[in-house]
């Protein structure tokens, strides 16, 4: 492209996506749009389903959709997922992408749109992220003609340790995407702003439980016994030596503990002990040699204490999240697209990535993909709970943005594709 070219695209371009952006917002606060996100967003929250459970979650957004003539894909996808076909059906193809999954938590925010399941709650809004999901959804098929491609919308189930992006990927339903975008709410900015980073985001994290076997008996002759409480109490503190000893300090690593089981009687000895916990690394190689040094550490540390002791991985239940890295040619198309949208100065850059983990970097290992935070605090009112708390609120005056951004994220982004074609 000439000099002169390249000006004029980047004025159509920030023209196009200006004028789609604004035109998004309206339309998803318009009470067609925001009505119908929160009363979505509010029968899911009542019915919340747990990873690979999304049964009802999913036929909601099928009906949905089946509603709203956008046709999908759902048979042998990932169990629950639904993946959705908005535009000409033909190549270019951009994802954007919703988790439908809750979590195992009693909900303790005492309202008209309570969980109706004890003992399960959406305590990390994938509720409103389904209902946002859907909000564009409408908002696209209102502009389908105007579109240079395919918006693939994907629910997956299972974000919350499941992997479910992990099926998706392996369902093959990507196939010929060319970059994925992805949201999460955030009560750590206010509404009306995002918030991400170039590069890496997430770290690489895993689960891990162990199960240390002794000897039970009665407490007051542990002559008699072989006591795997010590033995596990041992093996949690020397774990905690591979980050303060063995890991490079500016190699940022975790290793948790967060179960610890065994025992019942304040005066038995049990026979054995379970032990969880997850861990934490930036690279494959200090994630690799991380998990190698756990196995070796928890087995070593039992058999001092006379004790055996097994370890799993859950390499297929809870499978290793890769790290979650934001592609730099699409950060600057996002901030290009928020900052015309919501303003430049409500673009945040988050400074770090932190130790949390996003299975979206499942798709980010096999496409460019995008993950921001969207901001839902509303400043004049109390903080926000974080996520997993049984205290989590959702602002449901944050679901236009996410809505808007989404379609206008998708549509701009293939019209750049359009106009890198003809240039
Ligand atoms: C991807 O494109 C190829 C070639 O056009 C096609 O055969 C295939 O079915 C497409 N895959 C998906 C998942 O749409
Ligand atoms: C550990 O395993 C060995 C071999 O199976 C067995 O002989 C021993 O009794 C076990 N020890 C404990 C404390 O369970």
């Amino acid at each position: 492209m000439g000099f002169f070219k390249w000006i004029n695209f980047f004025m159509i371009f920030n023209f196009f996506s200006l004028s789609l952006s604004t035109n998004y917002l309206d339309e998803a606060k318009n009470p067609d749009v925001f009505d119908w996100m929160v009363k979505i967003r509010r029968k899911i929250h009542e019915n919340p389903e747990l990873g690979y459970e999304e049964f009802e979650t999913s036929e909601l957004i099928r009906t949905e959709l089946g509603k709203l003539g956008i046709p999908y894909r759902h048979d042998q996808v990932a169990v629950t997922a639904v993946i959705a076909f908005i535009g000409t059906k033909k190549s270019p193809f951009v994802a954007l992408r919703a988790d439908m999954d809750a979590l195992a938590l009693q909900e303790k925010v005492e309202w008209e749109h309570k969980s109706k399941v004890p003992g399960k709650m959406h305590a990390c809004g994938h509720d409103a992220h389904v209902a946002m999901l859907l909000g564009a959804a409408k908002i696209l098929k209102e502009h389908e003609k105007e579109i240079q491609g395919t918006v693939v919308l994907v629910f997956q189930p299972a974000e919350e340790g499941g992997g479910g992006a992990k099926k998706i990927v392996e369902s093959g339903a990507l196939e010929n995407v060319t970059a994925i975008f992805g949201l999460h709410v955030t009560p750590r900015f206010p509404i009306g702003e995002v918030a991400s980073r170039p590069g890496l985001v997430y770290a690489r994290s895993g689960f891990f439980e162990a199960t240390i076997s002794g000897k039970g008996g009665h407490a007051a002759f542990p002559q008699n016994s072989i006591d795997p409480i010590l033995a596990a109490c041992n093996v949690v503190i020397s774990l905690q030596h591979l980050i303060s000893r063995e890991a490079d300090p500016l190699d940022s690593q975790v290793v948790s503990i967060g179960s610890f089981q065994g025992g019942s009687a304040f005066n038995v000895i049990p026979d054995s002990v379970t032990i969880g916990g997850t861990f934490r690394a930036f690279s494959k190689e200090s994630f690799m040699l991380l998990r190698q040094r756990i196995e070796q550490v928890i087995t070593g540390q039992a058999l001092v204490h006379r004790c055996n002791s097994t370890v799993n991985f859950f390499d297929e239940e809870k499978p290793f999240y890769p790290a979650t890295v934001n592609n730099g040619e699409l950060h600057k198309h996002f901030h290009n697209v928020a900052g015309n949208f919501l303003g430049i100065n409500k673009v945040n850059d988050i400074p770090r990535p932190s130790m949390g983990a996003e299975d979206f970097s499942f798709y980010q290992e096999v496409v460019p993909g995008y993950f921001f935070l969207l901001g839902m605090q509303d400043p004049s009112q109390e903080r926000l709970a974080s996520g997993h708390s049984p205290y989590y609120r959702v602002n449901e005056d944050a679901l236009p943005y996410g809505a808007a951004l989404h379609a206008s994220l998708a549509t701009s982004y293939l019209l750049k594709l359009q106009h890198e074609v003809e240039g």
